[in-house]
């Protein structure tokens, strides 16, 4: 099966695609510490605190589901983040952060939600993404709310939700054509 970020999920391989879930959360984790010393409202500061505290949660779920197959738990390339910003270009103020973490947060959730509906998915992974996908969805949400808010200051800002909106869907189509068959 390939993801629509590109990657090839192997069923009898699951270690292989949990190491690149433990990765995008490690990922996933720093971006936010960076973008924390930027936030700018109370509200923002807690939100990406309880924020970072989920992807370190997330990291360490699927390190522990890697563990229950006896796998090896490997630094693994980012590929979907290093297109995106690619395509996005270097994001250089909060509302840049926050509109590509809307994207990524949005590409995740999407990844989660199609490989728990696969037939047959081994209760060690089933049962974490569960609880995953319910943290995933309150940062894509809380994450409109915070691009909300800065839009009353700054009408700028749906621009570069549709900027990074272009950035993701260009990504995709760069990964999907690069992916194997
Ligand atoms: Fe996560
Ligand atoms: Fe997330």
């Amino acid at each position: 099966m390939i993801t629509r970020s590109g990657r090839h999920i192997d069923p009898e391989d699951p270690v292989w695609i949990l190491n690149h879930y433990r990765a995008a959360e490690v990922h996933g984790a720093g971006a936010i510490m960076r973008m924390q010393r930027l936030a700018n409202t109370t509200r923002l500061r807690t939100d990406l605190s309880r924020h970072l505290r989920d992807e370190a949660v997330h990291a360490w779920l699927w390190t522990r589901a890697i563990e229950e197959f006896n796998g090896e738990v490997v630094d693994v390339d980012e590929p979907y983040q290093a297109v995106l910003a690619a395509h996005y270009g270097i994001p250089k103020t909060l509302n840049d952060m926050l509109a590509l973490t809307l994207v990524s947060e949005r590409r995740g959730l999407s990844e989660y939600e199609i490989h728990v509906d696969q037939q047959g998915l081994p209760k060690a992974i089933r049962r974490p993404m569960k609880a995953i996908i319910r943290d995933e969805q309150w940062h894509v949400s809380y994450i409109e709310d915070a691009l909300r808010e800065q839009a009353k200051e700054d009408k700028g800002v749906h621009q570069l939700i549709e900027r990074a909106e272009h950035a993701d869907a260009l990504a995709i189509e760069e990964l999907e054509s690069n992916a194997p068959v």
